[in-house]
């Protein structure tokens, strides 16, 4: 997101546009806590995670009286225009707050979960899938010396694609996501029967499955495959932080650069996208969660390979 924020910050100091950040999102728009942004405030930020103006959850944004508070900031500060970078939940609050208030709103999309409409990729996945696919190479060190098999939890809230995308990277014996769904006894005799002097195993399992459901799994398998030394290991928020990719700071770049453009050319309520290497802006209303989307080519791929 820092890449998308400084993107932002010097495209609109070259097209001499007044540049303000709003801390803590639409909390934060609330409260007014406003701060001036030029080009040496967005100095050496491109290679760190997460977000210098903060992030925040905000339920007051969901009240008339939070919109209306946001709505007076915004005029008080001589905003024109707004540039959000979050997910499905920030666009849907920018579509309500459009209906009070007539600023210009462009979003990029910033989520490690990469499951929103409109764009191929997310702000943030690429460099969490890289995360997971570092922590599986060295945990396969350890299956390989110890003769173990691992399950390994990823983020990705109702998605599979984190799941997805970094099992395939890290060789992964199975991958375990909602939207290609695995029966048991099939993971069992895949467990069982699959080469036979491979020494280590890797189960990739999303988050999706449900809270606690990894170490359920590893329990079930372990019943029906005493002999196997098991081990669990949940990568929590490794996976949201970090160095971004030069893949990630560079689509980010993209994004931000992208948005104030899309705000001088008059467009509102829509979400910068990359698709097929090509800008594309999605209305907010269609920038929704993409669940059961994966490709079915990835899908088809990833069993053959883990055989
Ligand atoms: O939506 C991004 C995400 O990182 C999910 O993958 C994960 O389930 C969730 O956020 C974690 O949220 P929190 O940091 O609030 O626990």
């Amino acid at each position: 997101m820092n890449a998308c924020i400084r993107a932002v910050v010097r495209t609109a100091v070259f097209n001499n546009i007044e540049i303000t950040g709003i801390m803590h999102g639409y909390d934060g728009m609330i409260q007014e806590e406003f701060i001036p942004l030029d080009t040496k405030s967005v100095a050496n930020i491109i290679h760190r995670g997460g977000t210098l103006l903060k992030t925040a959850r905000s339920a007051a944004f969901l009240t008339k009286e939070g919109m209306n508070k946001a709505k007076n900031n915004l005029q008080k500060n001589k905003i024109d225009g707004v540039i959000a970078i979050g997910g499905d939940g920030t666009f849907k609050g920018a579509v309500e707050f459009s209906t009070l208030c007539s600023i210009p709103f462009v979003g990029c999309p910033g989520t490690i979960d990469n499951d929103l409409v409109g764009t191929d990729f997310t702000i943030g996945y690429d460099t969490a899938i890289n995360t997971v696919v570092d922590a599986v190479d060295k945990i396969r060190d350890t299956a390989e010396s110890h003769e173990r098999l691992f399950f390994i939890e990823v983020m990705g809230r109702d998605a599979g694609l984190i799941a997805l995308r970094s099992g395939i990277g890290s060789g992964a014996e199975a991958i375990l996501i909602s939207e290609a769904e695995t029966d048991f006894n099939k993971l069992i005799s895949h467990l069982k029967d699959g080469r036979k002097n491979k020494t280590s195993k890797i189960v990739i399992v999303s988050e999706q499955q449900g809270t606690g459901s990894v170490l359920k799994i590893a329990e079930r398998v372990k019943q029906e495959i005493p002999s196997y030394d098991i081990r669990v290991s949940v990568l929590g928020h490794i996976q949201r932080g970090g160095n971004p990719t030069c893949m990630d700071r560079v689509n980010a770049s993209r994004m931000g650069f992208s948005a104030v453009e899309a705000l001088q050319a008059g467009k509102k309520n829509v979400m910068i996208g990359i698709i097929n290497n090509k800008i594309e802006y999605t209305p907010f209303e269609k920038a929704t969660k993409h669940l059961e989307e994966l490709h079915p080519d990835l899908i088809k791929m990833m069993r053959i390979l883990a055989l």
